[in-house]
């Protein structure tokens, strides 16, 4: 049988990532399935961040010393780095937060208090991360929003016909979707939503964890409003997020937190904002963080976007039809041409922390439980499923090891082989 390529080495790409070279046991191979999660990092990266501390570090933006010179080059390039990769208009739409839930908080507290009215209504899915579901949760509390969710087909889509009513009836201000789900794999048609939020007078937020480290994504051909994404999902560091915001909607946003290099000014009687983005980063931000996300965004790019999903995509079909075949397994999400990136299942009626448990003893690492999306679960009709997720390293001979471990843990539980 051939099976489609492209033009990576994946060979020589794993060998980039120290951590994959191991025994998750004796005699057996480390598998890493959990890319979703959070992903591994290159050498590249490792270095950068090493680098930074053995040749630079200061505060950044304060002292007039080379290496707070050195430090503040590394940070602001790093920013530089991430409003390329993202087509940002300017590196000032570019803050630095420490993950994409500050992100979101950051959207919630500060636009969201300052804009919103008691009434107003947010839009957002049934299909969401808690991180984009719960700083809204705390924002009707507080404020009267209204919220209402998307509902998710049986296929595992959202129900753009739901969506368009929420907007036809209702006063929408903002609509906050992830761009690719965390477990179902289905790849949102985040442009055309956003097209039809703008018409009907709403803002959008993307939230890209799991778009962003895995295809382009191009916040002006998109259109979108707000972007935010985590760096240790994209071969970067944990510690370090983005929020992308619309330099107009920035600059009309009050301050998230407050303290040093947030101000431009402070007496004992008040303060006045520094310009963007500082407005937006209080206090010493994470710097050798941003010089692994530089780091990262470098060796993403040197890939190509397009390979790494073309790759990626090759892996996750190849996993769908090997699961298929499993007895007694229940795959959860869209048909491939709709997906990316994760395979979601249940085997029979085993709590999916088993057959991770058991998949572990084989070397084979994936997460189970309910992937910080509760009502989504509560949709599929099932407390927790185990998730494989691939990344540019992760090769078929991978998916052979889980197919494998699954039909290990079947004999396990006397389901046969
Ligand atoms: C779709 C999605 N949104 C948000 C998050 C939260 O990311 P973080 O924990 O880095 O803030 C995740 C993490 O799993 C995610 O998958």
């Amino acid at each position: 049988m051939t099976h489609p390529t492209v033009p990576l080495d994946i060979a020589a790409i794993r060998a980039d990532f120290p951590i994959l070279d191991q025994e998750a046991h004796p005699g057996k191979r480390l598998v890493f399935l959990d890319s979703a999660a959070s992903s591994q990092k290159p050498r590249q990266v490792i270095d950068a961040m090493s680098h930074y501390y053995e040749t630079s570090h200061a505060n950044v933006h304060r002292g007039i010393h080379v290496l707070s010179e050195r430090a503040t080059a590394a940070y602001e390039g790093a920013r530089e780095k991430v409003c390329a990769f993202i087509n940002a208009a300017s590196p000032r739409e570019i803050i630095f937060t420490r993950n994409t839930t500050e992100s979101i908080n950051l959207i919630a507290y500060s636009w969201g208090r300052a804009t919103l009215r008691p009434g107003d209504v947010i839009v957002l899915s049934e299909m969401e991360h808690h991180s984009n579901l719960v700083p809204w949760h705390i924002l009707a509390e507080q404020t009267g929003v209204h919220l209402r969710y998307i509902p998710v087909t049986d296929e595992g889509l959202l129900d753009l016909d739901a969506y368009r009513a929420f907007l036809r009836e209702e006063p929408v201000r903002l609509v906050s979707i992830m761009h690719v789900s965390n477990v179902l794999g289905t790849v949102n048609p985040v442009r055309e939503m956003i097209a039809e939020a703008h018409a009907a007078g709403a803002l959008f937020a993307v939230d890209g964890a799991q778009s962003v480290p895995h295809l382009a994504v191009d916040v002006q051909a998109l259109d979108a409003d707000f972007l935010a994404f985590s760096a240790h999902k994209m071969a970067g560091p944990t510690g370090i997020g983005v929020l992308y915001g619309k330099r107009a909607l920035l600059e009309a946003m009050p301050p998230f937190l407050g303290g040093g290099e947030m101000i431009r000014r402070v007496t004992l009687e008040g303060s006045t904002w520094n310009d963007l983005p500082h407005k937006f980063e209080a206090g010493t931000p994470a710097i050798a963080e941003a010089a692994g996300l530089g780091a990262a965004v470098d060796y993403l790019g040197a890939l190509g976007m397009d390979n790494i999903l073309a790759h990626e995509k090759i892996v996750a079909d190849y996993a769908l039809d090997r699961l298929s075949e499993i007895p007694g397994l229940t795959l959860y999400g869209p048909d491939a041409s709709q997906r990316n990136g994760v395979a979601t299942f249940t085997l029979q009626d085993i709590h999916a922390h088993d057959v991770a448990q058991l998949l572990d003893a084989e070397g084979v690492a994936v997460r189970a439980g309910h992937h910080c999306a509760m009502p989504l679960h509560k949709r599929l009709g099932v407390a927790a499923t185990a998730r494989a997720s691939f990344y540019v390293y992760n090769t078929r001979d991978d998916v052979d090891a889980l197919v494998e471990a699954i039909y290990n843990a079947r004999r396990v539980f006397g389901l046969g082989g």
